[in-house]
């Protein structure tokens, strides 16, 4: 009988002595003087490939097997055997190979060994058939694997919040717009755009987070959690924004900011454990090619505590840093990722949570402290890649709610749905956001998140 497998397990001890099919790709071919080749294919299952011996007494040997190339689709029936090769407990006899699809050498892009990554982006078509791509698909697999093991194993409801919202969640107006008017036919007299003839009947949007639902969902079931895509129109090209990315929000009723931050620091180990668990082969990878201090930063975080400062106090240390910043840093500034870098990288070497931002700096959603120049703001720093996590313990109180909302221009009107949680059974509760992408570039070292999601999308970008 023969047994599909995977390259994954087709490259395990166990698996000496069975009959297989094996289906991937061609990554390399090289033809032996006594008259056989050996294959290396790879079909995404592991990081490495699978060792094939194909014999010159195989019946399309001349005729297929010796063209073989980089790229090509093979399917391959044989018997697993030990190999005395490095690196491999076993290899692929082959007995039949069934050559599905060539690439041509000639304009295949992936033929050379080496390209940019930046040249990368441009194939985002064909990049994950590099060991790069495949190994961040692998991980990114695995830290959605571990959010949903997480939060399960702690009895958190996972919630569908909508993609399409009327409501802006951050306050910062960079959302991209939903319609089904005719931009081209929309009155060019100045006359007002009817939104009562839109599709929702009045403007609406892409979500830039799915808290504020979330927070319905907690206020009424006790502990969620949100997991989906959210879009920010902001015009900022660095290599730590897109403008769509993954977002995972827990929400939990009765708890502070101090419940708040616990549940951070130890979702994120969780993740950090089970990528250096889960993806071995990978993550040594990205500490071989990309990040040397990779396996070493996730191990030391995994075991330490992460340090936890109120942003007063921050600045404070920045300030007496004797640092030359390009952005001076006083009392009411939104840190700047040089200041963060200098906190994680330089003064604390290790994660910080700073807390009780300043008031003005935050959303209205964010609980007002006694001293009321301060919110109840919680932001998870990391070394390299700044931010990752940002929540708040959130405002129950319907007066102060609402005149939080005024001070930012906005209708309380319009959010009466998330007054009435205030208003009926109010509960203190608080939350997060992780940023997907953000997580799985510290956990691979990969410099720009561009190359942590599949399809990145970003300023002047959305081809495929
Ligand atoms: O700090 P943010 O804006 O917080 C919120 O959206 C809250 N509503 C979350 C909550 O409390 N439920 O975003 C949360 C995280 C950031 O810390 C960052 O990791 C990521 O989302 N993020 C981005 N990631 C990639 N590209 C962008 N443009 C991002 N903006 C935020
Ligand atoms: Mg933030």
């Amino acid at each position: 009988m023969v047994t599909r497998i995977s390259v994954k397990h087709a490259r395990q001890a166990a698996a000496i002595g069975q009959q297989v099919l094996v289906q991937g790709w061609i990554r390399t071919r090289r033809d032996s003087k006594g008259g056989f080749s050996f294959l290396e294919v790879n079909d995404g299952s592991s990081l490495a490939n699978l060792q094939v011996v194909a014999d010159g007494n195989l019946a399309n040997y001349e005729t297929e097997v010796k063209h073989l190339t980089a790229g090509s689709s093979v399917a391959i029936e044989g018997e697993i055997k030990p190999s005395g090769g490095k690196g491999q407990a076993t290899e692929l006899l082959a007995a039949k190979i069934t050559v599905l699809g060539l690439a041509d050498p000639e304009s295949y892009p992936l033929q050379k060994k080496q390209h940019s990554l930046e040249k990368l982006r441009e194939w985002a078509h064909l990049r994950p058939r590099t060991n790069t791509f495949g190994a961040v698909a692998r991980v990114r697999n695995s830290v959605c694997r571990s959010i949903h093991d997480f939060f399960q194993e702690e009895d958190f409801l996972y919630v569908h919040t909508p993609i399409i919202t009327a409501s802006d969640c951050e306050g910062a107006g960079a959302m991209f717009r939903v319609t089904t008017l005719e931009l081209d036919k929309l009155p060019r007299d100045g006359s007002p755009i009817r939104h009562e003839l839109d599709f929702f009947g009045k403007p609406a949007y892409l979500t830039v987070s799915g808290q504020l639902e979330g927070e319905i969902f907690a206020c009424s079931l006790g502990k969620i959690y949100t997991f989906g895509p959210t879009f920010r129109a902001e015009n900022s090209n660095t290599s730590r924004h897109l403008a769509e990315f993954w977002m995972v929000e827990p929400e939990v009723a009765f708890y502070d900011l101090v419940d708040n931050m616990d549940l951070a620091e130890r979702f994120l180990k969780r993740l950090f454990r089970d990528a250096l668990d889960r993806c071995g082969d990978d993550m040594a990878f990205f500490n071989e090619h990309y990040d040397k201090t990779t396996i070493e930063t996730l191990e030391k975080i995994v075991a330490c505590e992460f340090h936890r400062l109120p942003y007063t106090e921050a600045v404070e240390i920045l300030q007496k840093s004797g640092e030359k910043f390009e952005f001076p840093v006083e009392w009411g500034i939104d840190l700047q990722s040089e200041h963060e870098r200098y906190l994680t990288e330089k003064h604390f070497r290790g994660p910080v949570i700073l807390h009780d931002y300043p008031r003005t700096l935050k959303p209205f959603y964010m609980r007002v402290n006694d001293d009321g120049r301060t919110v109840r703001a919680m932001d998870v720093l990391v070394p390299k890649v700044g931010e990752i996590i940002g929540g708040s313990q959130r405002e129950e109180r319907l007066d102060v709610l609402t005149q939080r909302m005024a001070e930012q221009g906005l209708r309380s009107e319009d959010y009466w749905w998330y007054c009435d949680l205030r208003r009926y059974g109010t509960v203190p509760h608080a939350g997060f956001g992780l940023g997907l992408e953000r997580a799985v570039q510290f956990i691979t070292g990969m410099a720009n998140i561009r190359d942590v999601i599949p399809f990145p999308r970003t300023p002047g970008s959305a081809e495929f």
